[in-house]
């Protein structure tokens, strides 16, 4: 199985699920989330990408620690991120964020192969349950894209976003 990564479109509705879970307790809660979050970011700094983060090694150890708070909400762990998101739903405020930052498809997809090294340094996963997680990161990611190839700046909003609840 492979986690692939599909083109954004420009204003396309994104479809998403959050990641059940499954992904979150197979990884070892979380403690397995901060070592992954942790992995993800000390490769961050060795991409292409790294120029967006910053170069503050405290600063940048926040980073990863709201990081780290995200990843363990939005897969179902403990609510910890929920003061952070400023009383908003998490997703929405995650698109929000990244607004302040200019971000295109080449970016998207070095933020993604990043994360797809960190995910494939897991071993003891099944690739089932690392694909769920995929899922979400591969569509969710098209929402934090702003700046297209032709010059243009399209901001996703929320409502464009959505968000599947079902199982
Ligand atoms: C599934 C997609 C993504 C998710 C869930 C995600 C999640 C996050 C989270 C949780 C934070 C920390 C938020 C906080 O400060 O409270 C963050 C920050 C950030 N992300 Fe993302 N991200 C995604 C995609 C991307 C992509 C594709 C880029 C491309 C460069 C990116 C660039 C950044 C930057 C620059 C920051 C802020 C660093 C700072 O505070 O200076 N993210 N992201």
């Amino acid at each position: 199985m492979s986690l692939d990564i599909t083109p954004v479109i420009k204003g396309e509705v994104v479809r998403f699920k959050n990641p059940s879970k499954r992904f979150y307790e197979a990884i070892g809660g979380e403690d397995g989330m901060k070592k992954l979050m942790y992995n993800f970011y000390d490769k961050i700094y060795e991409s292409d990408i790294a120029h967006f983060f910053p170069q503050d090694e405290d600063e940048f150890e926040k980073v990863k620690i709201k990081n780290s708070k995200f990843f363990i909400q939005i897969c179902g762990g403990p609510k910890v991120y929920q003061n952070d998101a400023k009383g908003l739903e998490l997703n929405e405020y995650m698109i929000r964020l990244h607004d302040d930052f200019s971000i295109n498809e080449k970016a998207r997809v070095e933020w993604l192969g990043t994360m797809r090294e960190a995910l494939d340094e897991i071993k003891d996963v099944d690739e089932d349950i690392k694909k769920e997680f995929w899922n979400y990161l591969d569509q969710f990611s098209k929402l934090t894209v702003n700046s297209f190839s032709d010059g243009s700046e399209y901001y996703a909003s929320y409502t464009q976003a959505l968000e599947d609840k079902e199982d």
